[in-house]
This record gives structure tokens, C-alpha cells and sequence, in this order.
């Protein structure tokens, strides 16, 4: 890990000051022992299993369905290019905010997104976590296009960290089995934080929020993209600003994000798609959803604005 920030890593329950053996890590306060495996190191303070037991439940589940989706990619022969898991972005008439456009062919829409949700922010020089960085496209883009300082990938799931850590050859990045809502990082790390398509999954989503607000230095930015049921933008607005960030742009893409789906459903149905090389216990419904493909559940909620794909910008004063 990029020196400056391995000082700044912390225990995840009681951000005390870990203490270091070869094998694992240990808070000197709480004691809490964390595990270096071969490809990661996991942050993931497993009390929480005892300590909010249905939390733990649907934070399992997570890992679960990405390790399943990461052996199908495997097992399809696409997964050294697959390195995005979300809808992408395709632009239309609305107003757009990327200072660069991608030069991408494969994975071009996700870039696009990405682009879109860093708008005119500062990146170059800073220190960026990505939280629920999946398999590592973001990590791999903000470097190709805006060369921060440093970046750290985090993740909940074991085998996106495995396959970040073994696919990367930056030196600026590092990546580290964690959670979203108990992140190993002292006060005041990061200068930017961004978070793409992976909040939905966190059960308490105020904690996650507070925590962002803990790790981000004054005038620091967390760049954020999720979809949501259209009664709860102004439930979330209501909970970041709670948290104490501004909110500096709040936009409804979701036709952006439509558009991206239709693109994407050849794709990810043709015979390489994860559609067709998921595990047989998964239902297919449920894929078809996931994806967002035409006809699913989200994909009409989206084109009725009853789940709207909102792009947000934010700011700890
Ligand atoms: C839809 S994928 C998006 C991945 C990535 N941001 C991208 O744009 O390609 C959601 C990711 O969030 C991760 N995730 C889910 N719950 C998490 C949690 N509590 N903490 C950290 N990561 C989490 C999943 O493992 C998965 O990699």
C-alpha cells in the first residue's frame, strides 16, 4: 500500500492503532485481529456477526452473489476485460458535466460514468478511495485519465479484492477486503471519495455516510451514484446532510442509465453474458433484474421515474 496511507490505517470497529505480525493485524486497543491473506488483507471486523446478527446476514449475501458473479465471469473467459459491474451511461440531450470524454471502446459507457460523476473535481495529486469498488474499472480509469496521488480500493467481497490485486500494476493503488460502513482509515485520509452502484446494498446507509464524512479532509468531495426509489432521494439527501455534507448536485440521469441498459442487454445476454453463465441456483429473474435488462422489474421502474439513477456531488465544508 502507498506508504502515506498504510500509516493511516486503522481497526475498523474502534479505529484504534493496529499493531502488525506476519500474518495478521491486531488493534492495540480493542484487539481485534484482522487477516493478511495471500492476495488481500480483510478489514471486516466480524463481530458484527454477533453484534447485529441480520446485518451480518445480508452483508454475506453480498459477498456471496460477487464471488458468484466472479467465478461466471471466470468461467465465460471475459474476466480479464470485465473490470465494471455497473449500468454505465450513455449521454442524450441533458446536460453533461465530464471535462474528458473516454477514448474507450470496451467498457466505454461505464468510463462514461464515471467521468460524468467527477465532473470539473479536482482528482489530480489527491488521495481517492473508491468504497464498493467492485473489480477495479474505476481504480483503472481515474489513474488513465486524472493520475491522483493514490487510491484505495475497498470492497466487501474477498474475490473482487483477489482479482483487483492480482490484475493491477500500479503502484499508486491498493486494495482491501472492508465495509462500507466500518472503514479501516483515521480521520481525515482522503481528499476524495467515490462510491458507484454500491450503497443499496449497505443496511444502514446513515452509518455509511457518517463514516464518509469521518475519512474525507475539509473541502474534500465524496462522488456518488446510486439508484433509488424516487421517495428516497430526499430521505438520503436528508441523511447526508445529517451526516454533514453539502450537497453541491443532485441530478436525475436515470435516462442516461436507460440508455446504457439497452446497450448493455445484447451484451450481457449473448452467449459470453452473465446471463448465461450464472449458476443454475440463480434465478433468472433475478439476473435479468440485477442487470437491469429490458422487461425486468428495475429496468420499467426506471422508465416509469419510479426508480430514479441519481449522480451526486457533495462537500464536507
Ligand atoms: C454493483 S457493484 C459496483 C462495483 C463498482 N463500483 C463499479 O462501478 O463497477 C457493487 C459492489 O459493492 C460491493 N459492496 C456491497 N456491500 C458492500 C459493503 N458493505 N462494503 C463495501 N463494499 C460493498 C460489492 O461487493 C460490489 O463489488
Amino acid at each position: 500500500m502507498v506508504q502515506h496511507l498504510h500509516a493511516r490505517l486503522v481497526c475498523s470497529g474502534c479505529k484504534g492503532e493496529l499493531a502488525q505480525s506476519d500474518t495478521a493485524l491486531q488493534c492495540r486497543r480493542c484487539q481485534a485481529a484482522y487477516t493478511i491473506e495471500h492476495r488481500y488483507v480483510s478489514m471486516l471486523d466480524r463481530r458484527e456477526q454477533v453484534d447485529r446478527p441480520s446485518d451480518w446476514d445480508r452483508k454475506a449475501g453480498e459477498i456471496r452473489d460477487y464471488a458468484e458473479i466472479s467465478n461466471s465471469l471466470a468461467l465465460s473467459g471475459i474476466g480479464r476485460f470485465a473490470t465494471f459491474l455497473n449500468y454505465g451511461y450513455v449521454p442524450t440531450g441533458n446536460e453533461q458535466h465530464a471535462a474528458i470524454e473516454p477514448d474507450e471502446v470496451w467498457n466505454r459507457n461505464s468510463v462514461k460514468l464515471l467521468l460524468e460523476v467527477v465532473g470539473g473535481t479536482a482528482i489530480r495529486e489527491r488521495d481517492v478511495i473508491d468504497i464498493g469498488c467492485g473489480r477495479g474499472g474505476n481504480i483503472a480509469a481515474l489513474h488513465k485519465y486524472f493520475k491522483p496521488l493514490s487510491m484505495v480500493g475497498l470492497d466487501i467481497c474477498p474475490a473482487n479484492i483477489a482479482y483487483c490485486s492480482a490484475k493491477s500494476r500500479l503502484t499508486e493503488a491498493s486494495y482491501l477486503v472492508g465495509d462500507a460502513e466500518n472503514i479501516p482509515f483515521a480521520d481525515e485520509s482522503f481528499d476524495v471519495v467515490l462510491n458507484i452502484e454500491s450503497a443499496h446494498a449497505y443496511p444502514n446507509r446513515a452509518r455509511f455516510y457518517q463514516e464518509v464524512y469521518r475519512i474525507l479532509r475539509h473541502g474534500g468531495v465524496f462522488l456518488y451514484t446510486e439508484l433509488m426509489l424516487e421517495e428516497e432521494v430526499v430521505q438520503n439527501v436528508r441523511l447526508l446532510e445529517e451526516a454533514g455534507l453539502s450537497v453541491i448536485r443532485n441530478q436525475d440521469v436515470t435516462s442516461n442509465v436507460l440508455l446504457s441498459c439497452d446497450e448493455n442487454a445484447e451484451q450481457r445476454t449473448g452467449a459470453q453474458g452473465i446471463a448465461n453463465n450464472a449458476n443454475a441456483s440463480t434465478k433468472m429473474e433475478d439476473i435479468n433484474d440485477f442487470i437491469a435488462l429490458p422487461g425486468s422489474k428495475k429496468y420499467e421502474e426506471m422508465k416509469e421515474g419510479t426508480r430514479q439513477y441519481r449522480m451526486m456531488n457533495l462537500v464536507k465544508r
